[in-house]
């Protein structure tokens, strides 16, 4: 039996690149798998980095919860719980440490991007760098090697990440014997090009303020992408769907017959208008029903706290066994 492991960070309400090129691959691989176990967590003591409001912090989990029910996950068929109720991760996190040469953590991306800005900025490097952050990849090693994961499927951002664990998985099995540690692999889930595009046909992501929230209201929707940049071409001219972001989001969402329909339309002339409102119609429907389901979840936060609890429960019985295994091997306890 294979296990298969993903981590999300809770960094306020995810975006349509975000459920369609993570969260969505995610649940469909675990529904497909046969053979495999898979495990879901939110990552939010991963997020105490940088997160300083705990109000903020504490909607957010139930939010990024909220968002992976409300679009089908089967939390009782996967595991799924957050971070902070598993605390065998942070012994095995120690335990890793104490077997992490220093120089790995300062080749570490994020924290060596943060220090060459700092530099660039003729600043003390390390300025605004906690420990958290600079042994940020442990913690995520722990994270992936306590359940003898398998697979972990990430965006390209994270595959350093995923080698750092495995580094350091073998260092231990190297000391310890084969076998004390199970050696992951990454899943690279984008790929190149095929990413979903923004507001302004940049990659959509928060850092850019062109995402368009899943859960906004109709509404709010409806606006966002009324805000969609578009040339200044009259709404009779022939438009090229190939060549139209509203489109590439569009096919995102539609039927192949719908888009069939919809290119037509492109190459006889349309308004950008229209061409928008048909994009939030298709947007919206296949939205309705998840949307729905989300706002119910975060009107009843006790029920998300019983899920959450009992993904905790479930992950600590594959959790206590790994970490009794490694502390025996290398502490002979
Ligand atoms: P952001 O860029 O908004 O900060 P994150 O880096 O938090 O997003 O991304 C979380 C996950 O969502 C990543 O694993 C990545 O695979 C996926 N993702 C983010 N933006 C996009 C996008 N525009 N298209 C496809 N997938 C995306
Ligand atoms: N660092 C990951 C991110 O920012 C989140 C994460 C934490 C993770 N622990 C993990 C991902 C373990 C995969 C496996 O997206």
């Amino acid at each position: 039996m294979k296990t298969i492991l993903t981590g999300i960070k809770p960094t306020g309400m995810a975006h349509l690149g975000n459920i369609l090129g993570a969260v969505q691959p995610a649940i469909d691989l675990a529904n497909k798998s046969v053979d495999t176990q898979s495990i879901f967590f939110i990552a939010d003591y991963h997020a105490l980095t940088s997160v300083r409001d705990p109000i903020a912090f504490k909607e957010d989990v139930y939010s990024i919860a909220a968002t992976w029910i409300a679009l089908g996950l089967d939390t009782k068929k996967s595991i799924f719980y957050k971070q902070s109720d598993v605390s065998e991760i942070f012994e095995l996190q120690w335990i890793l440490s104490c077997m992490t040469p220093k120089g790995d953590m300062n080749r570490a991306h994020s924290y060596k991007d943060k220090v060459q800005k700092n530099l660039d900025n003729k600043k003390d490097p390390d300025l605004g760098v906690n420990m958290g952050l600079f042994s940020y990849p442990i913690l995520m090693a722990a994270d992936i090697l306590l359940y003898d994961t398998n697979l972990v499927p990430v965006g390209k951002d994270q595959k350093q990440h995923i080698e750092i664990a495995r580094s350091i998985a073998q260092r231990i099995n190297e000391f310890y014997g084969e076998g004390t540690l199970i050696e992951p692999q990454e899943v690279l889930q984008e790929s190149g090009a095929s990413y979903v595009v923004g507001l302004d046909g940049r990659k959509m992501s928060k850092s850019y303020d062109n995402a368009i929230g899943v859960w906004e209201t109709e509404k709010r929707l409806k606006k966002l992408i009324n805000k969609i940049k578009t040339d200044s071409s009259e709404p009779d001219t022939p438009k090229n769907p190939d060549d139209s972001f509203i489109m590439d989001l569009y096919k995102l969402f539609a039927t192949p017959e719908q888009i069939a329909q919809e290119e037509a339309l492109y190459r006889e002339g349309i308004g950008w208008g229209y061409a928008k409102a048909h994009l939030f119609d298709v947007v919206n429907e296949s939205l309705k029903a998840p949307r729905e389901k989300y706002n119910e979840l975060m009107q009843n936060k006790s029920a998300l706290d019983e899920v959450l609890e009992d993904g905790a429960k479930r992950a600590r019985v594959v959790a206590s066994k790994t970490l009794s295994r490694v502390r025996n091997k290398m502490t002979g306890f």
